[in-house]
C-alpha cells in the first residue's frame, strides 16, 4: 500500500518521448523573460502599492516587495534548478513525482491547479472592472446585470467581461505556442513601458516629505504587507510549466525564471518609491492608485495611458497562467491521474486543444459568478505549497544519483533551500484562518479524487 501511494517516477521514464503526444521545442531564454514578465507584471503592481501601503506599511511598503522578492528569489533557484536538470512540463508537479513519489505530487498538482485557475479568475475579474471604467471614459456602459459576480441583492448575474477575456484567450493558446509568445511580447512590451512612463514623469513629482515617517506601522507592518505583496511575484513559476518547449533548457530555464524576477523587483521597488514620494501614503486606498497618484499631480493623460496599460498588463498574467493551468492538467492526464483526453494534442496545432477548453470554462465559470476577494488569499496558499515542496525537493534532488545534474545548481546549498522552506511556511502563518480552512477542503476533495480515479489509473500501474 505505502508503496503504491509512494511510488516514484524516473527521470529517464520523463524524458522518454512518445512520438505523438510530444510538444513543440521553439522557446529561447528570451522568450521566457518575456513569458516571466508576462505571468508576473499585473494586478499586482497596479493595485496593491497603493491598497497595502496605505493600510499596512507606508513608503515602507518598498521594504515588503523586497522581502517578498527574496522568498520568491530563493523558490526561483530551486525551481530553476528543478527545471534545468528535469526539463519536462508539469512544474513543481512533476518534481514532486520525481523526489517525492505519487500521492505529495498529486497533493502539489492539485494546489497548483488552485493557484492558476483562482489566479486566472481573479485577474479577469480585476481586468473586468479596469476594462469596464475604460468603456465609461468612451461613455460606453455595459448592462449593470452582466458586470458582476453573481449577486441578485446587487441586480448582478454575471461578470460576462471576465467570462468572454478568458474564452478569448483559451483560443488564443490553442492556436499554437509560438503565436502565444508573440502576442505576449507585444503586450509585455506595453505594459513595461506604461510602469517606466509612470516612474519617469512621476519622478518630477516626488516630494521627499511623504516618505516621512517611512515606515509608520512599524516592522510587523512592512512583514504583514510583505505577505501580501507576494501575490505581485506570482507567475515566474509558471515559466517552468514551459520545460519541454524550450530548447537548450539547462541554460535557458534559469536566465528566464530568474531574469524575469530580477527585472519585476526593479520596476516594483521603483514604482512604489515614486508612489509614495509623489503622494501621501494615507490617500492612497483606492482601487487604481497608480493612475489615482497621476490624476492628482493633473498628468490626466498619462493617467489614462496608465489605465490602458493595466488592461493590457492583465491580459498577459491571464494568458501565462492560463498556459500554466492547461498544461498541468496535460501532465495530470498524460500521468493517467485524470482521463487521459486531457493530454490529446491537435494533430496541426500541436497544442492540447480539449484539455484548453475544458480548463477555461471551469476557470470561467468561478470568475463569472463567483466573487473573488475573498479567495485570492487562496491563491497564495496554493503557491508557497508548492514552493515548500520544491525547496525541500532540491535537497533530495541532489542525492539522488540516478539524475543527470550538469544544469543550473543552487548556490550557498543547502542553506538556500532550508530558507526559502522557512520563509515559505512563515508567510503561509500570516494568511488568515479562513484561508486555511478552504485550502484543506481543496485539499481533501484531491485525496478523495486520487482514490477514487487516479491510483487505479496511474500509468504507473503499468
Ligand atoms: N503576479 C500576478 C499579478 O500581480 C498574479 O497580477
Amino acid at each position: 500500500m505505502k508503496t503504491k501511494l509512494f511510488r516514484k517516477k524516473s527521470v529517464n521514464q520523463l524524458l522518454q518521448k512518445h512520438g505523438k503526444v510530444q510538444l513543440k521545442k521553439t522557446l529561447v531564454a528570451f522568450d521566457l523573460i518575456l513569458l516571466g514578465v508576462g505571468a508576473i507584471v499585473g494586478t499586482g503592481i497596479f493595485i496593491l502599492p497603493g491598497t497595502v501601503a496605505a493600510q499596512y506599511a507606508g513608503p515602507g511598503i518598498v521594504f515588503s516587495f523586497i522581502i517578498a522578492a527574496f522568498v520568491c528569489a530563493f523558490a526561483a533557484m530551486c525551481y530553476s534548478e528543478f527545471s534545468s536538470s528535469v526539463p519536462v512540463t508539469g512544474s513543481a508537479y512533476t518534481y514532486s513525482y520525481i523526489v517525492f513519489g505519487e500521492i505529495i505530487a498529486w497533493l502539489v498538482g492539485w494546489s497548483l491547479l488552485l493557484e492558476y485557475g483562482l489566479a486566472v479568475a481573479a485577474v479577469a475579474t480585476g481586468w473586468s472592472s479596469y476594462f469596464s471604467s475604460l468603456l465609461s471614459g468612451f461613455n460606453i456602459l455595459l448592462p449593470h446585470e452582466v458586470s458582476g459576480a453573481f449577486n441578485p441583492d446587487n441586480g448582478t448575474y454575471i461578470n460576462l467581461p471576465a467570462v468572454l477575456i478568458i474564452f478569448l484567450i483559451a483560443g488564443l493558446l490553442t492556436l499554437g505556442i509560438k503565436e502565444s509568445t508573440k502576442f505576449n511580447t507585444i503586450m509585455v512590451c506595453v505594459k513595461v513601458a506604461v510602469i517606466l512612463l509612470f516612474i519617469v514623469v512621476g519622478a518630477f513629482y516626488v516630494e521627499p516629505t511623504n516618505w516621512q515617517p517611512f515606515t509608520p506601522f512599524g516592522t510587523s507592518g512592512v512583514l504583514n504587507a510583505a505577505a501580501l505583496v507576494f501575490f505581485a511575484y506570482l507567475g515566474f513559476d509558471a515559466v517552468s510549466s514551459a520545460a519541454e518547449e524550450v530548447k537548450n533548457p539547462q541554460r535557458n530555464m534559469p536566465i528566464g525564471i530568474i531574469g524575469s524576477l530580477f527585472i519585476c523587483t526593479l520596476l516594483y521597488v521603483a514604482l512604489s518609491l515614486v508612489l509614495t514620494g509623489m503622494v501621501s501614503y494615507t490617500k492612497l486606498n483606492v482601487s487604481d492608485p497608480v493612475s489615482f497618484a497621476m490624476q492628482m499631480v493633473h498628468q490626466d493623460w498619462v493617467a489614462g495611458i496608465i489605465s490602458i496599460g493595466a488592461v493590457v498588463g492583465m491580459m498577459t498574467v491571464i494568458l501565462v497562467m492560463l498556459y500554466g493551468g492547461t498544461r498541468l492538467v496535460y501532465s495530470f492526464g498524460r500521468d493517467g491521474l485524470l482521463p487521459k483526453v486531457l493530454c490529446e494534442v491537435h494533430p496541426k496545432r500541436k497544442t492540447p486543444v480539449k484539455n484548453t477548453w475544458i480548463f477555461a470554462i471551469l476557470v470561467a465559470l468561478c470568475a463569472g459568478f463567483v466573487p473573488l476577494d475573498k479567495l485570492t488569499e487562496l491563491v497564495n496558499m496554493g503557491t508557497l505549497l508548492a514552493f515548500t515542496v520544491v525547496s525541500i525537493g532540491v535537497i533530495y534532488l541532489r542525492k539522488n544519483k540516478d539524475i543527470p545534474n550538469e544544469g543550473f545548481k543552487v548556490p550557498f546549498f543547502p542553506v538556500i533551500p532550508i530558507l526559502s522552506f522557512v520563509l515559505c511556511i512563515f508567510l503561509m502563518t500570516q494568511l488568515s484562518a479562513h484561508t486555511w480552512i478552504a485550502c484543506s477542503i481543496w485539499m481533501i476533495i484531491g485525496i478523495i479524487i486520487y482514490f477514487a480515479y487516479g491510483k487505479k489509473h496511474s500509468v504507473l500501474n503499468k
